[in-house]
C-alpha cells in the first residue's frame, strides 16, 4: 500500500522581533488609523457607499505599503514591508517548494488589526489573495483565567480552522489554536477560516496584517482591466 498525503496547508510560526523604535512608530501609525476609522466616507466615499448599500462592515480600506509616503512612519512601513516579503518568500520557499520564490511578483495590502478589552475577530477567511501575514505588534501582558483550561482557551488565541470541511473522521483537532505574544509573526493560506478568541486583557492590542497574492509565473499575470 502506497500512501502519500495531497493537499496539506502549511501554517508558518515565527518569532519577528522588530526594532523598538519601528515598533513604537508602527504601534502609533495604527493608532492613528484607529481615530480615522471614521473617516472612510471621505478617504474612500465609492467604497463607503457600496458598503453601506450591501450593509456589510468593513473599517479597514487600507493599504499601508501604498500610502506610506503620506505617514511620518513612512521608513518603519517600509522596513516592515521587506521584512514580511522576505518572510512571504521563505514561507514559499519552505513550505510550497517554490525555487523561484524570490523571482516573484508580489501585490498585496496591509493594514492593522486593533483591540481593546472584550473585543475578537469574528470567523473569516482572506478573499482574492494567496497568504496571510499578522504580525504581533503589541500584546499588553495579562492573566488569564481561562487559559490552561483546553488549547483552545486563551485570551485572544488564534483560531484556524481545519479546511477539509465536515469530514467524518479523523474528527479531532479541527481547530488549530495559537497563543498570541509580541513579535509572533504568522502565515498560512488565505482559504483557511479562523477567528480569534475574545481579548481579556487590559490596554490596546495591536496587530499588523498583509494579505499577499503572486502577481507572476502563473495566470494571473495575463489579466488586464477589460475595455468594456
Ligand atoms: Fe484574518
Amino acid at each position: 500500500m502506497k500512501i502519500t498525503n495531497h493537499w496539506v496547508t502549511p501554517i508558518a510560526e515565527f518569532d519577528l522581533a522588530l526594532p523598538q523604535p519601528m515598533r513604537q512608530q508602527l504601534m502609533a501609525l495604527l493608532q492613528r488609523k484607529e481615530a480615522d476609522r471614521d473617516k472612510l466616507s471621505e478617504s474612500s466615499p465609492d467604497f463607503f457607499r457600496f458598503m453601506q448599500s450591501k450593509q456589510f462592515y468593513a473599517s479597514t480600506h487600507y493599504n499601508l505599503f501604498s500610502e506610506a509616503n503620506q505617514h511620518p512612519e513612512k521608513n518603519a512601513i517600509l522596513s516592515f514591508e521587506l521584512l514580511a516579503c522576505n518572510a512571504y518568500r521563505q514561507y514559499l520557499r519552505q513550505a510550497l517548494n517554490i525555487e523561484q520564490a524570490d523571482e516573484l511578483k508580489l501585490v498585496g495590502r496591509c493594514f492593522g488589526n486593533v483591540q481593546i478589552t472584550g473585543g475578537r475577530t469574528f470567523p473569516h477567511y482572506h478573499q482574492s489573495v494567496d497568504h496571510v501575514l499578522i504580525h504581533y505588534l503589541d500584546i499588553p501582558d495579562h492573566n488569564d483565567p481561562e487559559l490552561g483550561k483546553s488549547h483552545r482557551h486563551g485570551t485572544h488565541a488564534l483560531l484556524l480552522q481545519d479546511p477539509r470541511g465536515a469530514v467524518n473522521y479523523p474528527y479531532w483537532e479541527k481547530v488549530l489554536s495559537i497563543a498570541p505574544c509580541t513579535g509572533k509573526t504568522i502565515i498560512h493560506p488565505a482559504y483557511v477560516w479562523h477567528e480569534t478568541n475574545p481579548y481579556r486583557g487590559q490596554g490596546t492590542r495591536m496587530c499588523l496584517v498583509v494579505n499577499f497574492q503572486i502577481a507572476s509565473h502563473s495566470y494571473i499575470e495575463l489579466h488586464k482591466e477589460l475595455r468594456f
